[in-house]
């Protein structure tokens, strides 16, 4: 058997369109939905993953801005722009690209950002909202997952979702919106015993882990559906996900592919989550 592959690409183009014309149905009733992207520093993968943040926002008709700031720039200086950014009633969201220079607390300023304008998900008001099952912003990339699920018509309600790795961004938000689809789930890291014998019984395997190749076939039950979040270089330099694609495609019932699979969704899903926050604003 193989599998069928799963088009984050196609999924996500759909999505940006519906958005699109709610965008303009936005525009007539007098309202610009607007997100306001923060750089600090010179890391060249996150000044192309902004730009492509901005690039895709304007496409759509999203008011966009990008605030990019050189690696010196103060904790104050931050903190003041956020706080900024949080009056101005312009902008409905407000993401602050990390990693942020060393001398700069992540958590301070997540903690700033007013939690109605967050809409990467990560402050803790949001995220203690997931976690007691209420609606919130969620972390975008963990979400595109859902959604592209949902597009597909894979329902999780129970089936055992296994995912791999527990990081505040993917691993953990992707298992608690998963319980909040009725999945029966099992959270596996670094420290896990006989990872294959706990992935074996998934039908919903999740990979978040960031290496190359770490989950092979043997670790696939046969028809489970497998959602590789990694975005690694193998060897060769080529970009590649965490799953060996090509073995486990021959197991597994359906597969995203890197790239093209859960990468077009997570910007997707910060723009979903800007379209929803003027609407809340809006409402
Ligand atoms: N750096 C890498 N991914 C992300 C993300 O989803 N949001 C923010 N703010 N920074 C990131």
């Amino acid at each position: 058997m193989t599998a069928a592959i799963i088009d984050g690409k196609a999924i996500a183009k759909d999505i940006r369109a519906e958005l699109k014309e709610e965008i303009e149905a936005l525009k007539q009733t007098g309202m610009t939905p607007g997100l306001a992207v923060v750089i600090v520093g010179d890391d060249q993968a996150s000044h192309t993953y902004v730009n492509s943040k901005e690039r895709s926002s304007k496409e759509i008709g999203i008011h966009s801005e990008v605030h990019r700031y050189p690696a010196d720039y103060t904790e104050e200086k931050l903190l003041q722009k956020v706080e900024e950014l949080n009056n101005d009633d312009r902008i409905h969201g407000i993401l602050v690209q990390l990693p942020l220079p060393k001398h700069i607390s992540e958590d301070k300023v997540i903690d700033a950002i007013a939690p109605e304008k967050d809409v990467d998900g990560f402050h803790p008001v949001n995220v203690g909202k997931m976690v007691i099952g209420k609606d919130s912003f969620y972390s975008c990339t963990p979400y595109g997952i859902i959604k592209m699920l949902e597009k597909e018509n894979i329902s999780l309600e129970g089936k055992h979702v296994v995912v791999i790795g527990r990081s505040n961004i993917v691993g953990k938000p992707a298992a608690l919106l998963s319980l909040m689809h009725n999945a029966t789930v099992t959270i596996c890291h670094s420290r896990t015993k006989d990872l294959p014998a706990i992935t074996r019984q998934a039908d919903v395997v999740i990979s978040a882990v960031g290496i190359a190749n770490y989950v092979t076939a043997d670790h696939i039950k046969p028809g489970a559906v497998v959602i590789d979040v990694g975005m690694n270089r193998n060897d060769a330099g080529k970009l590649c996900g965490d799953v060996d694609f090509n073995n486990v495609k021959e197991v597994a019932g359906a597969i995203t592919p890197v790239p093209g699979g859960v990468g077009p969704m997570t910007i997707t899903m910060l723009l979903f989550n800007t379209v929803k926050a003027a609407k809340a604003k809006s409402a």
